[in-house]
């Protein structure tokens, strides 16, 4: 079985190869710069060690571990744009460093991308890799839809909010892992039990997001802190603040999120003042164990023998401690 590392190494020498088909210089530039500045590759790494556990070559999962990646750049790009985002993985966006027309059609150039190199699949597998994919994708789509439209509404409830993480962030996770499991020859139950493990730390990782971009370190996050704040994401901080203030506590949070004009500085400081008096992020942290809780107990239904789950176990501890 291949360690952590090993899996790591793999995936970058994977990137480091990949073959754009007739590039126009302008078009890939972004997407080249997108993906040499790194991230955790946690998809790929996934699609690989979930094979890894039913197989010893994960070769046959590599294309696809490179869709996923090059899949997950491409909602970056529009997603930094349509969060007004300056900042990803301690460099400028690309909207910033190009345009947010470049920003656009260079993503749409890698989602095109991302299916080229899964049609690259051994044909074997490809008639459930593909609709996997295709259906994964279009469940983001509808998560990130969510995700803006919630801006604007003041009555987003736990269980809209869990729906919408689900489906712009769990899903992808979640694919990836019954990716590899197919590519591995597992069991219709194994598939079906990656993936539900995949939704739970899913779950976890966005609500991870959540709380580091407020509590976050900008240099190690990479990403300019008290984001969401300033876009009045209604992240699991913000729904639980508005069901739990109180008072001159809650018209404060209510004159902040209808203000249209204030230094970005104050507004952050002073929303998450009232995340501190509430001690949110002691109830998201418990949240977040709460899912990857269930995440580690459904490893413990599959079919496989225990030493071969170890580097799941793994990925649960470091991404449940993650600070970027
Ligand atoms: C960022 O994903 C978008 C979310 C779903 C929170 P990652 O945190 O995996 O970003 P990188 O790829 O490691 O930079
Ligand atoms: C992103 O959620 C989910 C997708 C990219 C589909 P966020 O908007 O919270 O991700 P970051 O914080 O910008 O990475
Ligand atoms: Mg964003
Ligand atoms: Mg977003
Ligand atoms: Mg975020």
């Amino acid at each position: 079985m291949f360690s952590f590392d090993q899996i790591q190494s793999r995936i970058e020498e994977g990137l480091r190869h990949l073959q754009y088909a007739n590039p126009q210089q302008s078009l890939y530039e972004p997407v080249k710069y997108i993906l040499s500045l790194g991230g955790k590759r946690v998809r790929p790494a996934l699609v690989l060690m979930a094979c890894n556990m039913y197989k010893d070559s994960v070769e046959e999962a590599v294309m696809p571990a490179m869709a996923l990646e090059v899949f997950h750049n491409f909602t970056l790009l529009h997603d930094d744009l349509m969060d007004k985002a300056e900042k990803r993985r301690n460099k400028p966006t690309v909207h910033k460093v190009w345009n947010e027309n470049t920003a656009i059609l260079s993503g749409d150039a890698m989602l095109i991308f991302a299916y080229e190199l899964l049609g690259k699949t051994e044909t074997e597998y490809l008639g459930r890799i593909l609709p996997l994919f295709t259906k994964t994708a279009a469940e983001i789509c509808g998560g990130q839809q969510y995700d803006m439209e919630f801006e604007s509404r003041m009555d987003v409830s736990e269980a809209e909010y869990l729906e919408m993480i689900r489906l712009k962030t769990a899903v992808l996770l979640a694919c990836a892992l019954q990716m590899g499991a197919i590519i591995g020859g597992a069991s219709e139950q194994d598939c079906e039990k990656l993936y539900r493990f995949g939704v739970n730390i899913g779950l976890a990782f966005q609500l991870q997001d959540d709380l580091l971009d407020i509590y976050g370190n900008t240099d190690v996050f990479g990403k300019n802190i008290g984001g969401d704040i300033l876009c009045n994401k209604k992240t699991y901080f913000l729904i639980n603040a508005l069901q739990q203030s109180r008072g001159e506590q809650q018209k404060e949070l209510l004159h902040w999120l209808s203000e249209t004009s204030f230094d970005p500085k104050e507004k952050i400081q002073a929303v998450i003042y009232i995340y501190n008096e509430l001690r949110l992020r002691e109830q998201t942290e418990a949240k977040i164990k709460e899912y990857f809780d269930v995440a580690v107990s459904l490893l413990s239904g599959l079919d496989v023998l225990p030493e071969r789950k170890t580097v799941l176990v793994e990925v649960c501890s470091r991404l449940m401690n993650r600070k970027f």
